[in-house]
C-alpha cells in the first residue's frame, strides 16, 4: 500500500522542521498547536474510558463548535456556518473562488481518541498561524472547515455534513436519519439551534472550492515502519455499513428446551464467524462492531438480534465478495434455526482515487526545498475528503500514529509529529493559496 512520491532522500518530511526547538521557521504554528490542542483536550472526553463522546448536534459537539468560531473570530476570519451545517473560517473572500481549503471533523465515534478528525482542524488553524507568521501572502481565498457529524456515531451515517453538500444524501435521505432514541437529525439540528429547513445540495459552495486538503491522524503503521512523520494519502478503499436483522421468538431462557427455540443469537453468532472467515479469504475486513437485542434480558431468548456490518476492501470485487459470502452464510444459518433474515445495506461509498495532480502537487512542494521523501499510502478509513473527491480536487496529509490506533482511546500522535504535521500543511497551503 505504501509508495513513495516527490523528493528521493530516506529522511522523514518536515524532520528538522518538525522540533519546535531547533528547525522551528518564523511562524507560531508549534507553539498555537500546543495552545489550541490542550484548550480542545477536556470537551466530551469520558474519564471513564478517557476517549471521546462528542456526537453530532449534543452538548459536547456543540462545544466543539463554539470553540471552532472562537478560533475563527480570534485571528479576524469571516465565520459562517453553512445549510448543513458544517463550519467555515475565511481568509478572503470566499465569492472570489478558486479558494484553496483545508480541515476535518471535530466529532467522535464511542469513546473515540483525540486525534482523528481534530489533528486536521487545529493544525488547519496552526498552519495559519504559521503563515501569518512567515508574512506569506495569499492570491486565493483560504477556508478552514469542520465538517459536521464524519463519524456517524449518532445518525449510523458517515459524513453527513459533506455528503449533503456533495449531494452524497438526499434531503429524503437525511430526513430519514434517526439516533438511538429515534430523533431525526433535523430535529437534533433543530434543538441545537440550527434550522434544518435549508439542507441539501450545496454546488454553489463547492463551485468556489479549488483544492481541498485534509491533514488527519494515520489509522495504521505504514508511517511508523518506514520512519516517516507525514504522507500524502493515494486511495481509499470502497467500504460500506450492512444492517441484519436476525428475527426468530421470544421465550423463557430457563424452561425452553433448546429444540424448541428459535434464537436468533445463534445465527447472528454464526454469522460474525463467517464475516471473520470471508473477510480473511479476500485480504479484506469484515467487523460487527454495534448490536441491538430485543429484548435484551439476561434471562429471555431475544426475539431480535441487529446487528452492523462494516466492511472494506481494497477494490469493489473483493468488497461485493466478502459481503455476498457473509450474507450468503447468514441466510443459511438463519434457515437452519427458523429465524428471519432482512439484511439492508444503510451506506456506501466506492472507491476514492485522489486527484493525481494535486496529489503530485503535495508532493513537489513538500519535497522541493528538502529532497525528502513523502510516502503514499492508501487507507481503510472512510473521510469527507474522500466524499468531496468526486467533485473537487481533494487531497490528504497523513500524520504518523506510532501504535496504529484509532477510534480508541489508545490513539496517539507525537507532539513533534503533530508540529511536522501543522508545517507541512502550511507548506502545503503556501504552495497552493500563495500563488
Ligand atoms: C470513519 O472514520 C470511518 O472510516 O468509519
Ligand atoms: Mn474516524
Ligand atoms: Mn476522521
Amino acid at each position: 500500500m505504501t509508495q513513495h512520491v516527490g523528493g528521493h532522500g530516506d529522511s522523514p518530511v518536515g524532520a528538522e522542521a518538525s522540533s519546535p526547538g531547533a528547525g522551528s521557521p518564523p511562524g507560531s504554528g508549534g507553539s498555537s498547536f500546543h495552545t489550541m490542542w490542550r484548550d480542545l483536550l477536556p470537551i466530551g472526553r469520558n474519564p471513564a474510558s478517557g476517549g471521546y463522546r462528542r456526537f453530532a448536534w449534543t452538548g459536547a459537539d456543540l462545544d466543539c463548535r463554539a470553540w471552532f468560531k472562537e478560533q475563527a473570530e480570534a485571528r479576524g476570519l469571516g465565520y459562517e456556518v453553512d445549510r448543513n451545517g458544517n463550519q467555515w473560517a475565511w481568509l478572503g473572500d470566499p465569492a472570489a473562488g478558486d479558494a484553496v481549503v483545508t480541515g476535518s471533523h471535530l466529532d467522535s465515534v464511542p469513546d473515540g481518541g483525540a486525534f482523528d478528525g481534530p489533528l486536521g482542524v487545529v493544525s488547519s488553524f496552526a498552519a495559519l498561524d504559521e503563515l501569518r507568521g512567515r508574512g506569506v501572502r495569499f492570491a486565493k481565498p483560504l477556508a478552514i472547515v469542520n465538517f459536521g457529524d464524519e463519524e456517524g456515531a449518532r445518525f449510523g451515517l458517515a459524513c453527513v455534513g459533506s455528503r449533503l453538500t456533495a449531494g452524497q444524501l438526499t434531503v429524503e435521505g437525511a430526513h430519514r436519519l434517526t439516533d438511538g432514541d429515534g430523533v431525526s437529525l433535523p430535529r437534533a439540528m433543530e434543538a441545537a439551534g440550527y434550522d434544518p429547513d435549508g439542507i441539501g445540495a450545496d454546488p454553489e459552495r463547492l463551485a468556489r472550492i479549488g483544492a481541498f486538503v485534509e491533514l488527519h491522524v494515520e489509522q495504521g503503521r505504514a508511517l511508523d515502519l518506514s520512519g516517516d512523520r507525514v504522507g500524502i494519502a493515494s486511495a481509499i478503499w470502497p467500504h460500506g455499513r450492512w444492517r441484519f436483522d436476525f428475527r426468530g421468538e421470544a421465550n423463557h431462557a430457563g424452561t425452553t428446551r433448546l429444540v424448541d427455540r428459535r434464537d436468533p443469537m445463534l445465527s447472528y453468532a454464526e454469522t460474525v464467524l463467517a464475516a471473520r472467515r470471508e473477510a480473511e479469504l479476500a485480504g479484506a475486513v469484515a467487523t460487527f462492531g454495534k448490536i441491538a437485542v430485543e429484548p435484551n434480558g439476561v434471562n429471555a431468548i431475544p426475539s431480535l438480534v441487529r446487528g452492523w456490518l462494516d466492511s472494506r476492501a481494497e477494490d469493489q470485487a473483493s468488497l461485493d465478495a466478502v459481503v455476498g459470502g457473509i450474507e450468503k452464510a447468514a441466510r443459511s444459518y438463519a434457515e437452519s434455526h427458523g429465524i428471519d433474515l432482512d439484511v439492508v445495506r444503510e451506506s456506501f461509498t466506492p472507491v476514492v482515487e485522489f486527484d493525481h495532480a494535486l496529489r503530485d502537487e503535495l508532493g513537489r512542494i513538500l519535497g522541493k526545498d528538502t529532497d525528502l521523501t513523502v510516502p503514499a499510502l492508501g487507507t481503510g478509513a472512510g473521510h469527507d475528503a474522500g466524499i468531496l473527491s468526486g467533485t473537487i480536487p481533494t487531497a490528504m496529509l497523513f500524520v504518523r500514529n506510532p501504535t496504529g490506533v484509532s477510534h480508541s482511546p489508545a490513539e496517539s500522535a507525537a507532539e513533534d509529529d503533530c508540529v511536522a504535521g501543522v508545517l507541512a500543511l502550511a507548506d502545503v497551503l503556501e504552495g497552493l493559496a500563495s500563488r
